[in-house]
C-alpha cells in the first residue's frame, strides 16, 4: 500500500514478475496488516515488512520482518541481540533480532491482544472490518471526486481503506502543510494533505511538486458524519461545492 496515494499495488504480480527476472523483492507492507488480506507465505517475496501500529491499532513501534527461508542466512541485524549466544535451539534470526540493547518490547508483545480486540469488534471479525473500512474509503473517494469535479486517480480495485484525491489550486509543500494544519486545528478534521511526488521521489530538492493530495483514511471509528465534516471544512477552506446537498 503506497503511502501518499493510499493505493493498493498488485503486489502478487509485481513479486512474481520480478522473481521471474531474478530480482528479489522487499515488500514494504507497512499499511497492509489489518487493511487488506495478506498471506506472506503465499506471496513468497524474499523480504516482507509490516507494521502493527497502523491498521492493527497496536502501540507504536511493533512490526514484523519476514525473510524467506532461502534468504535467511544472509540477513543480520545492525545491532545484535541479547541471547545471541543462547544455547537453546531457537532460530538464529530470533536470537539475533529479538532483544536488541534495552529495547522496550511492550509494543510487540501487545500486538496479539490488539489483533484479538479489534478483530472481535464485528461479528465477521477482520474480514468484515476491512470490508467496511474499504466501503467507507470508496464512499469518501466518490464524494470528494464529485465535489472536486475530478475523475478518480485509479480504479476501485486499487482502493483499500484509504483514498487520495488531488486538490486543484494547491501545488507547494508549504500550502499542503498549511491546509493540513488548518483542517486539524481549526476544523478538527485529521486528514493527510501532502505534496506529490513526495520530496524524496523528485529529480532534485528544488523540483516542485506537481500536485497536492488529500488522503482520507477510514477506520472503524469513522462514519459518514466524518465525511460530512471534511466536506464542510473543504467548502470553507477551498470553496469546494458539497457532493451531497445538505438541508
Ligand atoms: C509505505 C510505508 N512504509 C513505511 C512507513 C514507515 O512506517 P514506520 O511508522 O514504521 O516508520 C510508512 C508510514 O506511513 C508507510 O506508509
Amino acid at each position: 500500500v503506497a503511502s501518499p496515494t493510499g493505493l493498493v499495488l498488485p503486489i502478487e504480480t509485481i513479486v512474481r514478475e520480478l522473481d521471474r527476472l531474478g530480482v528479489d523483492t522487499l515488500v514494504d507492507a507497512a499499511h497492509a496488516p489489518g487493511m487488506v488480506p495478506i498471506s506472506v507465505r503465499e506471496l513468497g517475496a524474499a523480504y516482507w515488512t509490516g507494521n502493527g501500529h497502523k491498521w492493527l491499532c497496536g502501540p507504536k513501534g511493533g512490526g514484523a520482518l519476514v525473510v524467506r527461508e532461502d534468504r535467511r542466512s544472509g540477513v543480520v541485524p545492525l545491532v545484535t541481540s541479547h541471547g545471541r549466544n543462547d544455547p537453546a535451539s531457537r532460530p538464529r534470526l530470533w536470537k539475533e533480532f529479538d532483544w536488541q540493547g534495552t529495547i522496550d518490547p511492550t509494543a510487540i508483545l501487545s500486538l496479539p491482544a490488539a489483533i484479538r480486540l479489534v478483530g472481535g469488534l464485528d461479528p465477521g471479525g477482520w474480514p468484515e472490518l476491512m470490508a467496511a473500512n474499504r466501503s467507507l474509503a470508496l464512499e469518501a473517494r466518490r464524494r470528494l471526486s464529485t465535489a472536486l469535479g475530478l475523475e478518480p486517480i485509479a480504479p476501485d480495485s486499487m482502493v483499500g481503506a484509504m483514498a487520495a484525491v488531488p486538490l486543484a489550486g494547491l501545488a507547494t509543500d508549504a500550502e499542503a502543510v498549511s491546509l493540513a494544519r488548518t483542517l486539524a486545528v481549526a476544523d478538527r478534521v485529521e486528514v493527510a494533505v501532502a505534496p506529490w511526488p513526495v520530496p524524496a521521489a523528485r529529480s532534485s530538492p528544488e523540483a516542485p511538486a506537481t500536485a497536492v493530495l488529500l488522503r482520507v483514511s477510514a477506520q472503524r471509528y469513522n462514519d459518514g458524519s466524518d465525511l460530512d465534516a471534511l466536506e464542510g471544512a473543504l467548502q470553507l477552506r477551498l470553496h469546494v461545492a458539497p457532493a451531497t446537498p445538505r438541508p
